[in-house]
């Protein structure tokens, strides 16, 4: 049962110039962190529900795009996506159906959708709810699946599931370039952050950095550049 509402965070024309420009310095960070040439494959990530996986993945697919790379957000989080719930794609096939073989179309491509406010990004979600995930996401489907979208894209961001209460995205490291593991100010606990960074090690997969959400900035610390504002949360 979630505490708030489902709908995910994301950044539009009323969202403060510092959450704008904490976005860019994401998205500038993520370039130079993984040098190597040909698409990234960056998971986001977090130790439990609710830290705001789902806003990150979204705004940051976003800001990439915007940045002229061809981005697909692809929703991982086949038990409950409240991704394609925001976008309103619930009970529409999606990443699930293809992997269980499912899907009505054989070609996957007709699942993946433009977004209409980022003309470089495309969204895969989820699709129905399956009874096995982790076995999904670490078939063989899924390998070729993301051998062929590897092709077509310049970055694949996975909106993921959390860290310490299923393994799903842990059966995805060898695909995955690098994880983003969000933090929720006042919220995450150290000592389960520590073991969600040691979760990734142990697999050796490489921790990008972490993005700390709904941060209240104090007066003291707000930026002002111009007209412009600050904001309440980072
Ligand atoms: N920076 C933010 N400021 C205010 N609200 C936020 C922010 N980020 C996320 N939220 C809100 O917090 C809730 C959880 O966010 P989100 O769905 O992105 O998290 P999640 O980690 O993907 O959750 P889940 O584990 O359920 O997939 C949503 O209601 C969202 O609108
Ligand atoms: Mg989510």
């Amino acid at each position: 049962m979630r505490e708030e509402t489902d709908v995910i965070n994301i950044i539009d024309d009323t969202t403060p110039f510092s959450v704008k420009e904490a976005y860019r310095l994401l998205r500038a960070n993520i370039q130079f962190l993984s040098p190597h040439d040909g698409c990234k494959v960056i998971c986001v990530t977090s130790s439990v529900a609710h830290e705001g996986k789902s806003s990150v993945s979204y705004n940051l697919s976003s800001v990439i795009a915007d940045g002229s790379s061809k981005v697909l957000l692809l929703d991982a989080d086949l038990r409950a996506s409240h991704l394609q719930l925001s976008l309103g794609s619930k009970g529409k096939e999606g990443l699930s159906d293809i992997l269980a073989g499912l899907a009505s179309s054989e070609d996957y491509k007709s699942l993946i959708k433009k977004d209409e406010n980022h003309p470089n990004l495309d969204i895969l979600v989820a699709g129905k709810v399956p009874p096995n995930p982790s076995e999904l996401l670490s078939s063989e489907r899924m390998v070729t699946l993301l051998d062929e979208l590897k092709k077509e894209y310049d970055y694949i961001i996975i909106d993921g599931t959390p860290l310490c209460l299923v393994s799903d995205m842990l059966v995805l490291s060898p695909y995955i370039d690098g994880y983003v593991i969000v933090v929720r100010a006042e919220m995450t606990n150290k000592k389960i952050l520590n073991k969600s960074v040691s979760m990734i090690k142990k697999i050796n997969g490489k921790v990008l950095g972490f993005v700390l959400s709904r941060k209240k900035q104090k007066k003291s610390e707000r930026y002002y550049y111009g007209e412009y504002g600050s904001s309440k949360y980072l």
